[in-house]
């Protein structure tokens, strides 16, 4: 398949360096001086101009700031032939957004997250109109090397990229609260980075093996009187718990004021 990247920078650049071990790449934007490095790589081809784009792809992902949209639809629907797919990572841009500005190719709207980058994404994909099966495997293709992707009902989109987009943060949050509390135990920096680290893999690696619930794990962890429960109840005190829900209410809170 050929590909197209319109707008390369930061998720453009990442999603082409791993695209293009896959599939063809053109790439197009602004300032290309910026990219000169990508270009060079084998599998990239830098377009000169959005027609050269429109001629050379099956597929054209959509990777510019909202802000930027409507001058790109300007120029890049009408080189987009009818049976394009145009994939587009804008946050807070809605489907219908999308097709009042792009008439000619078929319009998806993607969410991704960021562990993208290193190929272990979430990739949310607004399936409004239910896509045919071949369309939507035709998007599978593309976005495999990506990670994963979740086709969702639009209205679960801002809710998916509360839950998956900003998590990340949240995450790193925790992992840094935990090695901080290594640091005070007596662990140096790197060696409570490493410890808290696979101790998460861990968790995560031995959820998905036994497909137990979380809060049987939880507990098989937590004896009578033990040592966990004190900690956890010290947790419970402070609404870590409570803490963690609401901040990912008012993400989606905040996503929806953005759109809106
Ligand atoms: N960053 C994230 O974590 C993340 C996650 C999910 C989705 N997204 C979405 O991904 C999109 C890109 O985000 P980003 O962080 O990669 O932004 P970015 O680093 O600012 O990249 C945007 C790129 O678009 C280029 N561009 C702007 N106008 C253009 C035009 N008329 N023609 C061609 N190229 C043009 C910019 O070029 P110049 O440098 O020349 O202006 C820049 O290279 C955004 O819509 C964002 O909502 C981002």
């Amino acid at each position: 398949m050929k590909v197209g990247i319109v707008g390369c920078g930061v998720m453009g650049s990442a999603m082409a360096r791993i695209i293009k071990d896959h599939e063809e790449v053109f790439l197009y934007t602004r300032h290309p001086d910026n990219i000169k490095d990508l270009a060079k790589e084998k599998g990239v081809t830098l377009c000169a101009s959005f027609e050269e784009i429109g001629n050379s792809c099956d597929v054209v992902i959509l990777a510019v700031k909202p802000k930027d949209l409507e001058e790109v639809a300007e120029e890049l629907d009408p080189v987009l032939e009818k049976g394009v797919f145009l994939l587009s990572i804008l946050v807070g841009t809605s489907l219908s957004r999308l097709r009042s500005l792009f008439s000619n190719p078929k319009v998806f709207r993607l969410l991704p997250n960021i562990p993208l980058l290193c190929g272990m994404g979430l990739i949310g994909v607004a399936d409004e109109d239910e896509a045919l099966i071949e369309d939507k495997t035709k998007v599978d293709q593309v976005l495999k090397v990506l990670g994963t992707t979740v086709w969702l009902d639009e209205r679960l989109m801002n809710p998916f990229a509360a839950l998956t987009g900003s998590s990340p943060a949240f995450i790193y949050l925790i992992i840094e609260a935990m090695i901080q509390a290594g640091i005070t135990v007596g662990f140096k920096n790197g060696e409570a980075k490493e410890l808290v680290l696979r101790t998460i893999e861990g968790s995560v690696a031995l959820l998905r093996h036994t497909g137990a619930e979380v809060s049987e794990a939880r507990n098989a962890v937590s004896s009578p009187g033990g040592t966990t429960i004190a900690g956890l109840n010290e947790m419970e005190r402070l609404s870590v718990r409570h803490g963690v829900i609401s901040g990912i209410l008012q993400t989606l809170e905040k996503g929806k004021e953005m759109e809106g």
